[in-house]
């Protein structure tokens, strides 16, 4: 049976996607948009974003390897993928007016802070959780500044976008990253409140509890 120390032996789930003509061509037929339309190879891709209705486990270890797997690595996947959509359709639709300019830029930007603030995670953030050191409240709050950055570039996502909406006439390719644009905006926003509500909650309490008593005993002297 595992235990909680080995719950830190996961590989960081983002690494710089591969930009090679046959990456492209991968990701494109992954997605059942080669040369010719494969429609249940898309069906298949579509289906694999949709959610389980599992709970979510109790226990640190056991939350953040469910964070690891069903979040960070279903995420770095997604946002892989919407990278190459992104930047293929903006190589094919980049003149068009209602293309929605600087958006491969955009989703760029989430998977490299993204990538930044996991090897926190991983490095420093998960095992101290895991250790319940006395340094934590900091990191905490660290983290969720983080987030908070990040939400900000989910917002941007969202108004470039759209709401995910793709214009009348957009191809196929078009559509199916907006469909990934949304993927990364839900799981994202949820991830990021599952790792403040149920990992960090307490830590960020510990540190405001502190800083009120502190104040209370300065008030009183
Ligand atoms: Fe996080």
């Amino acid at each position: 049976m595992a235990s909680e120390g080995d719950e830190l032996h996961m590989d960081l789930p983002i690494r710089p996607p591969d930009r090679c003509p046959e990456a492209v061509d991968e990701t494109l037929l992954r997605w059942g948009m080669g040369d010719e339309p494969d429609l249940p190879a898309m069906a298949a891709s579509l289906s694999r974003l949709l959610d389980s209705e599992a709970p979510s486990p109790v226990g640190m270890g056991t939350l953040i390897r469910h964070i690891h797997e069903r979040y960070h690595r279903v995420l770095a996947a997604v946002i892989e993928d919407a990278l190459t959509l992104a930047s293929v359709c903006e190589a094919a639709h980049g003149a068009s007016e209602v293309w929605p300019h600087g958006l491969s830029d955009l989703v760029a930007e989430i998977l490299d802070e993204l990538e930044q603030h996991q090897q926190r995670e991983y490095a420093v953030v998960f095992p101290m959780l895991l250790a319940g050191s006395a340094g934590t409240p900091g990191i905490a709050g660290i983290m969720t500044d983080e987030h908070a950055r990040l939400r900000c570039r989910l917002d941007a996502l969202t108004a470039m976008t759209r709401q995910f909406t793709a214009p009348p006439g957009a191809c196929v390719k078009w559509r199916v990253l907006y469909v990934l644009c949304c993927k990364i905006d839900l799981d994202l926003r949820e991830q990021m409140r599952m790792e403040e509500n149920e990992l960090f909650s307490p830590f960020l309490r510990h540190r405001t509890e502190d800083s009120v008593c502190s104040d209370t005993m300065s008030a009183a002297r």
